[in-house]
């Protein structure tokens, strides 16, 4: 699913959509791991993963989204903690013995081989019959399209290619998890957002678990039945991608999914899960979304408001000021970036044609709405 697709998602829809899960297969309990023995890269990591899910670990760079893939695959261990898989504590199982295929983002094929040998590799370890063999690989270059290749050597494919190849090797035979960390980092856009929407339907056609790392929200939106977001060694929030995207749990989620306006302020009131908010840039107040945290009158909070849900304001409405500095167009939306007295900075889209208003010109003051559905109090940042 997009982005674009999850926008003004009604909530009863994302509930419903996240009731559906099925059994464990792997968890995370307590992990830590360091590297140099003073900071935690993977901090007290709790993760539980689905039997055949499609789960991402996204997150910046550097939030220890490799170093749990390494742990899982069996490449590395925990310094505290433990992995099990089906109940069994895997954490210094050897990799070759955890039945995972992993394709990496450098494809590392041998060079030496032919693609069929190449893909015929691990089952030659496993000591399978030539014949089974070679049916075998025929099945996985088949399922990663690639016949008529099967006679080249690496040199002699593009990079997409080659993490076909990579992709076969791992799939051949057929592990339950795979675990993949980047593989399509090196592909260019079109060619990225074609292998996407394959490994996707890879995924839905084998039924096995795919553990995927990227710091591309898109990408991760795209593919996933799950979304991890990573922060500093710990998961900030693990649900569906049109959950993360429409209830962040927090500023740095709301931000790294997407972009969101935040606005510094004051709980007023609260009734059940709806706060009065005040602003510190106006004092304006705004009805928003309270998720499940406490938020007791006179807590600092930030609210939270997607560009696409700002609206102008109606003269009778609340509304926060503020002045365009610049109107973008982009084909089918107009994106306006603006700044309220105070300075806080922030973005608005939406469709030209459907505003009924004139489209606002630099140096203009307007007023923006926060409709309350589309409004989130978070903690402050
Ligand atoms: N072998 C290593 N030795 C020392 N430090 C390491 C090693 N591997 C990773 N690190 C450090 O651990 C932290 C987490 O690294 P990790 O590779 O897990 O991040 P990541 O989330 O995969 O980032 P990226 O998106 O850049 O790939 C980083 O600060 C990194 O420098
Ligand atoms: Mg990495």
């Amino acid at each position: 699913m997009s982005i674009s697709a999850m926008r003004n998602m009604p909530s009863e829809v994302i509930e419903a959509v996240s009731l559906k899960s099925s059994p464990t297969l792997v968890t995370f309990e307590s992990v830590f791991k360091t590297y140099d023995e003073q900071n935690w890269v993977v901090n007290d990591l709790d993760l539980t993963i689905h039997q055949g899910e499609f789960l991402s670990l996204l997150g910046p760079s550097g939030s220890g989204k490799t170093t749990t893939l390494m742990m899982l695959a069996g490449f590395d261990a925990p310094d505290r903690g433990r992995i099990m898989m089906d109940g069994e504590d895997i954490s210094r199982l050897p990799a070759y013995r955890r039945d995972m295929g992993v394709v990496f983002q450098s494809y590392a094929l041998f060079p030496h081989m032919t693609v069929a040998q190449n893909v015929e590799f691990p089952l030659k370890l496993r000591k399978v019959p030539a014949s089974e063999m070679r049916a075998q690989a025929r099945e996985a270059l088949a399922l990663a399209k690639l016949e008529g290749f099967e006679d080249r050597m690496p040199s002699q494919l593009s990079g997409g290619q080659q993490q076909r190849v990579a992709l076969a090797r791992a799939l051949v035979y057929r592990p339950r998890l795979l675990l993949m960390d980047e593989p399509l980092g090196a592909l260019d856009k079109a060619l990225r957002e074609h292998m996407q929407l394959e490994l996707k339907a890879i995924h839905k056609q084998l039924g096995i678990t795919f553990i995927y790392v990227t710091h591309d929200q898109d990408e991760a939106m795209t593919m996933s039945d799950r979304v991890a977001v990573f922060h500093h060694g710990k998961i900030a929030q693990i649900d569906r991608p049109e959950i993360i995207y429409n209830r962040p749990s927090s500023c740095f989620v709301a931000n790294f999914l997407g972009e969101t306006n935040l606005f510094a302020g004051s709980i007023l009131d609260r009734v059940d899960g709806t706060a009065r908010v005040r602003l510190d840039d106006d004092g304006s107040v705004h009805s928003a979304q309270c998720g499940g945290g406490e938020s007791l009158p006179g807590s600092r909070v930030a609210l939270a408001i997607r560009p696409e849900n700002l609206s102008f304001a109606r003269p009778s409405e609340s509304a926060i000021s503020a002045q365009v500095c610049d109107a973008v167009f982009h084909g089918p939306h107009c994106k306006l970036h603006m700044r309220t007295t105070a300075g806080t900075a922030v973005c608005m889209t939406f469709n030209p044609s459907a505003i009924g208003r004139a489209v606002p010109v630099p140096g203009e003051s307007v007023r923006l709405a926060m409709p309350a559905p589309h409004a989130l109090v978070l903690p402050p940042p």
